[in-house]
This record gives structure tokens, C-alpha cells and sequence, in this order.
């Protein structure tokens, strides 16, 4: 029926018209700034924005955090936010078009908050299973990564919000990410990390690329002089601006020199007064610092805050607004991979006066999103138990049995806790007070419970009572750094100081609750809580706030008794539905993971609901892999991923068969952690060597006995097909298949390249392109997919450039990388 050729993001982000015009406009602007007004537009202003200058008519420039929403300058509940689904589903979803229109609601949510650069998409490379930003980035595999890039990079810019590709480069994992220096060959550079950045620059021009904490090869990237300015500028010829990673740029000249033009946040940064004092003292060549604002300028005239200049998209030139929490919901059903089906179990046929039990603490809280600087407050998640409620045939019951607590680390105080936060002087004096939700002390200066003046804060006290909804050990900690009294039911549990573990000043953020004590608590009966921050004030610079939290954990003592109620509601239904996830405490920014386990005993939980039920579907609601030692003991797998805000709508969607699940693996998926070819993320002495050279994900794979549980592109439908033909025609190949079910489907056909000779330096095969095809019952169609530009180059070091190597190719079109079957041609490739 239908086949679309992929295409690597069209050329709307471009405003090539609009170039000339803006350099006349930047030139006469640069002439009329001195330089103290120069080197403070290189920083920011605060936590978000860069400073207006109204001697040129410039606006300030808004940024937010990305990439599954539009998080807007507060860090708040208060201010909603449209939430899609994971980057990992996103690129599950193989849909470049998809990513697109995600830029576009993107854009559309950014243009209601007054933000004109958005900071994402996160195109870091899945290196590790074990990378704690995991979900947060795409794909093992750079052409999936730079094709899904690219679309959400140009549908948000042909909608006039700059987008803002991230971290320039290596920014592979978490441990000492400040500080570790990644070692890496210059084939892997170009061949894996450095590739997605490349085709996103020539296929989309993003505005903004964001520079990151690591190093590289001995350099930190903020100061990168050959990666930013050799290769990103002059070898790629990028024309936007370079941020850093907030609080990455720790040196002037270094920094300035290495290409990076903006220092966030603001405003004490190495930038602004410092850079016009290097250059005063004669430390840096004024005219690096006008290239900068020349970057800068023109950003900004791009976004339309420089007078003078036209915006790339004037406001009549946007495209039509689309529906966001449908784009949210087509996503996520589109992303869900089927990785298992016994017995065509899926889609399911409810029988009037038959019954459904649902299953699992996450089914009812689900986690719609990952943690860290990707949060995104929604304004309402639609859960698996909601979206299975509303979309139930009348007549089918629902049962529900929340099976095992899933925290088995400390996590966020919720039920049963009645807390404020109470801001003190050093009298003791009331400054301000505050109800807060979910044990959580965080605000700017400027915004302080009750107008507090920051300066006169001392003390800062989270106070309340909480009364156990079940009895037994009760866990508490903290987050956060500096002196903490936490009193639990009359029990001092701790009473210290929490000096900052590790080098990252984002730790107070972003770092893990840290483990204080127990006490045994009686449910339902009320007891006070209290925990003091004594030196509650986060000072960076000028970026000041107030940032730290209670964590609680009563996981466990429950466990029996809610396990056995789970088997029962499981034996008593047609069919069994688990839902299975991992916590922020796993999933997040600022650390590792350190196993791929399911925390707390839902694996227990899974094995139990299927031993007392064989049509047991288990939905695994998490960003990236985890261990699934029963996959092979239940009728169905579901990985759904963090599905955002309408994750449950698309759970019934696909679980009752209105839509057809899409997803296909942007990540080999392993039996267990042990078996994966790359886990090392601990740096020894600040160095982490990037010892597999080229060989990561799948590449890796190939080369070692053990076997995944599911391979890179691995995902079923609820239809089949047979491969029929495969031919070539120039750079463009044909496959022609059947839908040999009987069912609409959608099938994205992966077409890879494998030496005819074994070459050791290359992996066995890899990915040159990608197509979805849609065809009814019975229906042939022909995918067409365009041969991706370096599908037989490799870097050569030696000469530093780009070079094919010639010989026989074939061309495998495939469901997955480790597929034998389907039809193969072979090429013969000149040099
Ligand atoms: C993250 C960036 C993010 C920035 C601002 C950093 O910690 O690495 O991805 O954009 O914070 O929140």
C-alpha cells in the first residue's frame, strides 16, 4: 500500500534566505557593543537566560531543559508540562516523520512558555546497558540515532524554536562525569559518537549543539579546540552557537579559545566580566570574542529577538498546530515492542463476563518518565489500571492487585505524609512556610516560600506528621548536601553533615538519597517527622536556591501478604497482566546503574502470577534494559518503556488491538548484565578507556559467544510477513514483502551491510538503512530505502578522512540484526 523512502530530516530547519540578511544585521549590531557588554552576552543571566541588550534590540534568550517536554524556567509542579515518552521510545518507534512531529509539538509547548531554545535532543550513544542517561538518549547505533535526531531537530525548528543537540561528545555515562577523561580512537569518535552529531548538523542545522562535562583524549570539551572549532565548525561548517552543560566551562581563555561560545548557567560564570578582564589584560584577542557574539546574534536573530533581523519562521509561517496528547499517545503505542507472543495472545478478545486482572504497584503509580534534568511535571498521567478502565468492553471486569512495593531503595515520601517547609533566621524567627508534596525542599532565591530574603535564610525544616499506611520498618534519608537533623517519631536518626561524595557540583540535584536509619512504625498511627537543613543554602556562583529532600522506603514487610493477593487475583481471571518497572532511584542523572535487576521482588512477582496463570502478559515499564529472568515462563512480554503522560491510553490501544504495536529495539537487550560485551563506566584515576574501539551494542554482540535475550531491531506485530525480493537500483534498494496475516500492518524493514570477506577491523554487520512499510491482509508492497552515505566508509586515521572500501558487500534486508532469514543481495563497491 504504502512505502516511504527514509529520509534523514528535510531541510526546513534551514534558513539559508534568511542568512545574509541576519550577518548585515549581526555586523552593524557587533559595532555598537562595547565589550562589557559583549563578553555578558556570552553567559548567562541566571539559571536560563541570556541578557537583553536593548542598545541593539536584542531580547533575552530563554532555554529549557528537553527533551520529552518543555520544562519552562521553574523547576516546578506548579508549571506543567506536555510529557511524550522516553528518548529510547521515541527511537523505538524507527520513525524519523515521528520525531518530527514531536519537534513540532515540542515547539508548540515552547512557544506557550516564552522558550526559544530547547536543550535536547540527548544524542549520547547506549555504550553501557548500565549509563544512568540510558532512556534519555536514543540508541546504540548512530545511523538511528542521527535519523531520529534529525527529525525532532527540524520539526522543532521549522516551528522557530531552536533546538539544542547534546553533550558534544562521549557523554556516555554518568560516574565523575565532570571529570573523566574518555579514551577514545579517533575511528570510534567518528564512526560511532561523533556521527549523530555530524549528520544532524548537515541534515537539520540545529541552532545550538550543548558542549559536555567530559573530557576527551585529555581535553575537557568545553575547551576542545579540535573537536568544536576543527571538526564541528570548519570540517562540518555548523553555524549556531556552543553552550556548555551547566557549570561545565571552568576556565576563560581555555574555554573561549575552544570554541565554546556560551558559559551557563549565569551569571558568575568563566564568561561575562571574567572573559572582558582576559581580554583587557590581553589574555584573549578581542576578535575571538566577537566571533563568539557573532554566534550568539545569530541565534538569537534566528529565534526573532534581534530587530532588524527577520526570525527564521515568522509566527504566520509556523506549521498547524497538532493535538499534543494525541501525538503523545501515537507515540507511545508506536514505541511499545512486542518482544514475545505466545500463541498470538496479544492482541486480547475480552469475552463478555470474563475477567481481567491487572497487576502491579507501577499499574496503578505508573512511571511515566525518567529522572534527572529530563523532568517534566504533567499536568496528568493516564495509568495502565485508567487506560484499561476507560477502554474495557462493558460487560469485562477489571480486577486490580498492586502484587510487591517496588522501591526497594529509598524513594519519594508519598502516601501518608503531611509535610511543610519551614524557612527560619538565626533568631529562630519565621521567615516563610509552605506545604510541599512528595518530601521535596527546592526553590530558586528570588522565590522563596512566603518572599523569604534568602540572604537572612539559616535554617530550613521539613515538618509534619506521617501515618503508615502499613506497619513494620520504616527507611528514611536525605538528599542533598551540607548539616541535616532528621527526627522520626522521636528517634534521631541522623544528625551530620553530607559533604559532597564526588566531583559534580550538580550533585545536590541530581545525587541519590543517602540512607539514615529505620524505626518500626504501627500502621495508621500518626507519628511527627521532622528534618532540619542547617546550611540549607546551594550556592554556585550566583546560582542560589534552596535544594534538598526527605527520602522514605517501607518496602518489604508487605511484600507476603500483597505477592499471595496477586496470585489470587491472577488465578481468578481469563488473563493475567503484570506490570513490572524501575524507580528514579535506578533510572536517572548524576549516577551509574549498577545492575539491571527489577528492584524490590517483582521478579518473584512475575514467576508467581505465572505459574497461577498462563496467559500472563507482563508489561516492563522502563527506560532502558532490564533482566527478565522469566521471559521464557509468560505468554507475553511488553516493553512500553517510559511512556509519558498518555502511556495507559496506549497500553490499552495496543493490549485490545485498536493499534498494532510498532516498536523494534534501538538497544540489544540482554539476558543478564554479565553477558554484555561493554559495562565498564567507572573511570580508574579519572580515565575511562573506550577499550572496544568500534565494537559497541550489536557491533559488539556479534563478535562474542553469548546471545542477548533480544537483538538490536527485534519487535513483533500483530501481523506476519515474508521477505519476497530484494534489488538495487544505484544508491536506492528495493524490498518487496507480504503481509501474509490477516490484519493491517506496519513492518519496518532494516536493510544491513556485511562484508562478503570478513574484515576484523569492521563489525560482521551494521545498519545502512531503514524503511516502515503499512499493507493490508494479502497485500505486497515495496520498500524503498536510500543507502546511507558512509554505509561502506570507514574513518582512516591515518590519512583523517573518510575512505570506502571496496569489494563485495551484502545487502541483508532483515527483522533484526542477528536475522539469517530474508533475502540478501550482494554489491560490488569501488574505491
Ligand atoms: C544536564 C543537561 C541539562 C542541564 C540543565 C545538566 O546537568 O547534563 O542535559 O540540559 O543540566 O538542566
Amino acid at each position: 500500500m504504502t512505502s516511504s523512502a527514509e529520509r534523514p530530516g528535510t531541510d526546513h530547519g534551514s534558513d539559508t534566505g534568511h542568512d545574509h540578511d541576519h550577518d548585515r544585521v549581526i555586523d552593524e549590531a557587533l559595532t555598537r557593543l562595547g565589550l562589557d557588554a559583549k563578553t555578558r552576552l556570552l553567559a548567562g543571566q541566571d539559571l536560563w537566560t541570556l541578557p537583553a541588550l536593548p542598545e541593539i534590540g536584542l531580547g533575552s534568550l530563554v532555554m529549557s531543559d528537553g527533551p520529552v517536554g518543555v520544562r519552562g524556567t521553574a523547576w516546578a509542579p506548579g508549571d506543567a508540562s506536555l510529557t511524550l515518552p522516553s528518548p529510547t521510545a521515541l527511537a523505538a518507534t524507527w520513525d524519523p516523520d515521528l520525531a518530527h512531529r514531536t519537534g513540532r509539538v515540542l515547539a508548540q509547548e515552547a512557544h506557550r512558555k516564552g522558550v526559544h531554545l530547547l536543550l535536547g535532543p540527548t544524542i549520547n550513544l547506549h555504550r553501557s546497558p548500565l549509563g544512568g542517561r540510558h532512556f534519555e538518549t536514543y540508541s546504540e547505533d548512530p545511523l538511528l540515532t542521527a535519523r531520529i535526531g534529525a527529525g525532532y531537530v527540524t520539526g522543532l525548528q521549522e516551528s522557530g524554536i531552536g533546538a539544542t543537540p547534546k553533550h558534544f561528545v562521549a557523554n556516555d555515562a554518568e560516574t565523575e562525569r565532570f571529570t573523566v577523561d574518555n579514551l577514545i580512537c579517533e575511528r570510534a569518535l567518528r564512526e560511532l559518537y561523533l556521527a549523530p552529531f555530524e549528520e544532524i548538523v548537515a541534515a537539520a542545522r540545529p541552532w545550538a549543539l550543548m558542549s559536555a562535562y567530559n573530557s576527551v583524549n585529555g581535553s575537557s570539551m568545553t575547551e576542545h579546540r579540535r573537536l568544536q572549532v576543527g571538526v564541528l565548525r570548519e570540517e562540518w561548517g555548523f553555524d549556531g552557537a556552543v553552550v556548555s552543560d551547566w557549570l561545565a566551562a571552568r576556565h576563560t581563555e581555555r574555554a573561549i579559545e575552544g570554541g565554546l561560545d556560551i558559559a551557563m548557567p549565569g551569571p558568575q560564570t568563566v564568561f561575562g566580566a571574567a572573559l572582558a578582564k582576559a581580554v583587557r589584560e590581553g589574555r584573549v584577542a578581542e576578535e575571538t570574542v566577537d566571533t563568539a557574539v557573532r554566534h550568539v546574534l545569530r541565534l538569537a536573530a534566528r529565534a526573532g529577538l534581534l530587530e532588524g533581523a527577520a526570525p527564521a519562521v515568522p509566527a504566520q509561517l509556523r506549521p498547524e498546530p497538532l493535538d499534543g496528547r494525541a501525538v503523545a499517545r501515537e507515540i507511545a503505542a508506536r514505541s511499545f515492542v512486542l518482544l514475545r507472543n505466545e500463541q498470538n495472545l496479544l492482541p486480547l478478545a475480552p469475552r463478555p463476563g470474563g475477567t481481567l486482572a491487572l497487576i502491579g504497584h507501577p499499574a496503578r503509580e505508573a512511571r511515566a518518565l525518567g529522572g534527572g534534568s529530563a523532568t517534566v511535571f504533567p499536568a496528568h498521567v493516564v495509568s495502565p489500571l485508567d487506560g484499561l478502565r476507560d477502554a474495557l468492553p462493558d460487560g469485562t471486569t477489571l480486577t486490580y492487585a498492586a502484587g510487591a512495593d517496588i522501591r526497594d531503595g529509598l524513594g519519594r515520601p508519598d502516601e501518608g505524609f503531611e509535610l511543610r517547609a519551614v524557612l527560619r533566621d538565626s533568631a529562630g524567627t519565621v521567615l516563610g512556610e509552605e506545604p510541599v508534596v512528595l518530601g521535596r525542599a527546592r526553590w530558586q532565591a528570588g522565590s522563596l516560600p512566603g518572599g523569604a530574603d534568602f540572604d537572612a535564610v539559616d535554617s530550613v525544616e521539613l515538618t509534619g506528621t506521617f501515618t503508615p499506611p502499613s506497619g513494620g520498618t520504616h527507611r528514611f534519608g536525605t538528599s542533598g548536601l551540607g548539616a541535616f537533623r532528621l527526627t522520626v517519631g522521636g528517634t534521631v536518626l541522623f544528625d551530620g553533615v553530607h559533604e559532597p561524595d564526588s566531583r559534580d557540583p550538580m550533585e545536590a540535584l541530581t545525587g541519590r538519597p543517602v540512607p539514615r536509619g529505620a524505626v518500626e512504625l504501627s500502621a495508621g498511627e500518626p507519628v511527627r517527622v521532622s528534618l532540619v537543613a542547617g546550611d540549607p543554602k546551594m550556592q554556585y556562583g550566583d546560582l542560589r536556591g534552596v535544594v534538598f529532600s526527605l527520602a522514605h522506603n517501607a518496602a518489604g514487610h508487605e511484600d507476603d501478604r500483597l505477592i499471595e493477593e496477586a496470585v489470587l487475583t491472577a488465578s481468578a481471571a481469563d488473563t493475567a497482566i503484570v506490570v513490572v518497572a524501575t524507580t528514579e532511584a535506578v533510572e536517572s542523572e548524576g549516577f551509574d546503574r549498577t545492575s539491571l535487576r527489577l528492584p524490590g521482588r517483582q521478579d518473584e512477582l512475575v514467576a508467581r502470577v505465572a505459574a497461577a496463570n498462563p496467559r500472563t502478559v507482563v508489561v516492563v515499564n522502563a527506560g532502558s534494559p532490564v533482566e527478565m529472568p522469566w521471559r521464557e515462563d509468560v505468554a507475553a512480554v511488553l516493553l512500553t518503556w517510559f511512556p509519558g503522560q498518555e502511556g495507559g491510553a496506549a497500553l490499552a490501544d495496543v493490549l485490545l488491538g485498536r493499534t498494532e504495536p510498532g516498536g523494534r529495539l534501538p538497544t540489544t537487550w540482554p539476558a543478564r548484565l554479565q553477558d554484555a560485551p561493554v559495562t565498564r563506566v567507572t573511570p580508574e584515576d579519572g580515565v575511562l578507556p573506550y577499550d572496544e574501539d568500534v565494537f559497541i551494542g550489536y557491533r559488539a554482540w556479534q563478535r562474542q559467544r553469548a546471545l542477548p535475550a533480544y537483538p538490536f531491531g527485534h519487535g513483533l506485530g500483530y501481523t506476519e510477513w515474508t521477505y519476497d525480493s530484494i534489488g538495487t537500483d544505484g544508491g536506492t534498494v528495493h524490498v518487496q514483502l507480504t503481509n501474509t496475516g490477516d490484519r493491517q500492518g506496519r513492518e519496518t524493514v532494516q536493510l544491513y551491510a556485511s562484508p562478503a570477506e570478513p574484515d576484523p577491523r569492521r563489525p560482521a554487520r551494521w545498519l545502512v538503512g531503514f524503511t516502515p512499510v503499512t499493507a493490508a491482509p494479502g497485500e505486497t508492497v515495496r520498500a524503498e530505502i536510500t543507502l546511507a552515505r558512509r554505509a561502506f566508509q570507514i574513518w582512516d586515521t591515518a590519512a583523517s578522512r573518510w575512505t570506502t572500501v571496496p569489494g563485495r558487500y551484502h545487502l541483508h534486508a532483515a527483522r533484526n540484526a542477528t536475522a539469517s532469514r530474508g533475502p540478501a543481495t550482494t554489491v560490488e563497491i569501488t574505491g
